[in-house]
């Protein structure tokens, strides 16, 4: 953060800034600060620009993301997510801002300009799968709940396992050589069960 607000401060003059950042990272689970970051968005006058594609649907206490967990609904200027991980796993993807900003990307985003679009069912289906979040939060509560088990289990077990409040747990063996045996170990337990 310090580093951020240094870079910030750097270009203070700058017409336009934005800060880029996930919601959550994929690969430990690491939550960004997202409170923080937008505290310094204010203060620079720089926008804040959201990937949520580990988030959206899920994180949060009702599944609407690394906004909803820092409790700043509404601050984030730009959000971008996909419809491909915990919104039904088909494909496409969206951003939100403000209309001035959709308008523009419609214009010069040159894959959404330039490609087909979306076909209907993987639509419909993303559709379907907002409703279902939104109207209710069961599968984010079970995600929570399954989550808790399993990070309470591992360590109990004697793991470490990264990141804090998220799915994603990463089970921290610290060494490329033992992780590599471990997963061959783990797949080895699973054969039997494959066929
Ligand atoms: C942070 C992040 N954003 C976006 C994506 C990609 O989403 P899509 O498959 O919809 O392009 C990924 C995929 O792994 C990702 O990790």
């Amino acid at each position: 953060m310090s580093d951020l607000e240094q870079r910030l401060r750097e270009e203070k003059n700058a017409r336009l800034k934005l800060i880029v950042t996930d919601g959550v990272f994929s690969m430990d689970g690491d939550i960004a600060p997202l409170d923080k970051i937008c505290e310094l968005g204010d203060k620079y006058n720089a926008l804040v620009f959201v990937d949520e594609a580990h988030a959206t649907g899920f994180f949060g206490k009702t599944g609407r993301g690394t906004e909803e967990y820092h409790n700043i609904i509404g601050k984030v200027d730009i959000i971008n997510s996909t419809l491909g991980k915990a919104m039904g796993g088909a494909s496409g993807g969206y951003t939100t801002g403000p209309k001035e900003l959709i308008d523009l990307l419609r214009q010069r985003g040159r894959p959404y300009l330039f490609s087909n679009s979306l076909p209907p069912p993987v639509v419909a289906a993303g559709i379907k799968a907002f409703d279902i979040v939104l109207n209710s939060n069961n599968l984010a509560e079970r995600l929570r709940h399954n989550t808790k088990r399993f990070r309470d289990a591992m360590t109990k077990a004697g793991f470490t396992i990264g990141g804090s409040d998220h799915p994603i747990c990463p089970v921290m063996l610290y060494e490329e050589r033992l992780a590599s045996v471990f997963a061959d170990e783990m797949l080895g337990e699973l054969q039997p069960h494959l066929y």
